[in-house]
């Protein structure tokens, strides 16, 4: 048995798996099968994946943190640009894990052409629970609790796979963030395609393709499953897991929107500079992009 699983798992070409049994599991993966998430551009390989993370602030700073000879986990992973990102050039262990088998088959099969060896699929639901207690070092988790049947519950059992000392990355959508999009999708289901390509800033970017132009529009607009949050939720699920704050983007402090260092303790303000700095995503670039918002902890 593979040690960072607490149950005996089947391998199917190359990928732990479960068969799911929940109905919004299985919503949400026949969902992604259609439109695996984020996808690839055709010309893809080790050397675009590794720029682009570069680029990506939040996931650099991560990399650059982690360092070597670490577990991390991503969690709802999709079709694994990130934890094929994490894994170059290292000796980190890396597991995909993600619901849907089909964006899992992306990956590997990106992994098998891009010979990266240090990344692990696993295909499963969050709530079967089958990671090993305090396991990893990291763990990764954008984008997804929120399109689970109950995020805080969901959260209560990722959290048990991280070991003391460990850092969790957390992001989702956020009740205020997400108000730029909310509004796009309205008028999208009226004028459709043609207004969220004037008007949607991912779909603006020259370097993405129809491919992951596609499923950025399923993913933003046509999703069955979608909740939305702030961060005085994430933070009491923080305490009841134990989990100390360690930053957030947007910053709790609205005066301080500095984000340099993620792993570096910041203030968690107080209840009205909290909501003033999510309100003002309605307004900021953080808010452009779908709204997600992301919470750092470090397990106690
Ligand atoms: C929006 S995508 C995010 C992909 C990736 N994290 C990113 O930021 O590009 C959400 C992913 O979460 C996965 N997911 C949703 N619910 C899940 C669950 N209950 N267990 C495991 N994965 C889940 C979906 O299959 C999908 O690939």
């Amino acid at each position: 048995m593979a040690d960072f699983l607490k149950k005996n798992l089947n391998q199917n070409d190359g990928i732990f798996q479960l068969e799911l049994n929940n109905s919004v599991a299985k919503k949400v993966s026949d969902f992604y099968s259609n439109n695996p998430f984020p996808n690839y551009k055709n010309d893809d390989d080790k050397i675009s994946i590794l720029e682009k993370g570069n680029k990506n602030l939040l996931a650099y700073q991560f990399k650059k943190f982690v360092g070597h000879n670490k577990k991390i986990i991503e969690i709802g992973s999709g079709t694994g640009q990130l934890s094929t990102y994490f894994s170059i050039g290292n000796n980190n262990l890396i597991v995909a894990m993600d619901a849907t088998k089909e964006s899992l088959k992306v990956a590997k099969n990106f992994a098998r052409k891009n010979d990266i060896q240090n990344v692990l699929y696993l295909n499963v639901d969050i709530f079967d629970d089958v990671l090993t207690d305090e396991y990893f070092d990291f763990i990764w988790c954008n984008g997804v609790l929120h399109h689970t049947k109950n995020p805080s519950a969901a959260f209560n059992v990722i959290i048990k796979s991280l070991k003391k000392n460990g850092y969790i990355l957390v992001g989702l959508y956020n009740k205020f963030g997400r108000i730029r999009t909310l509004v796009r999708k309205i008028f999208y289901k009226t004028f459709g395609i043609k207004f969220l390509k004037i008007f949607d800033p991912t779909l603006k970017k020259l370097k993405i393709s129809e491919e992951e132009k596609l499923a950025w529009i399923k993913d933003q607009y046509d999703h069955p499953q979608e909740s939305l949050h702030t961060l005085d939720e994430v933070l009491i699920w923080f305490k009841k897991n134990d989990i100390d704050f360690i930053s957030s983007i947007p910053t709790c402090d609205f005066l301080d929107s500095k984000y340099e260092d993620i792993f570096k303790k910041k203030s968690r303000g107080n209840y009205f500079y909290r909501l003033l700095s999510q309100i003002l995503m309605i307004f900021n670039r953080l808010g452009s992009d779908g709204g997600l918002f992301i919470v750092i902890g470090k397990k106690k």
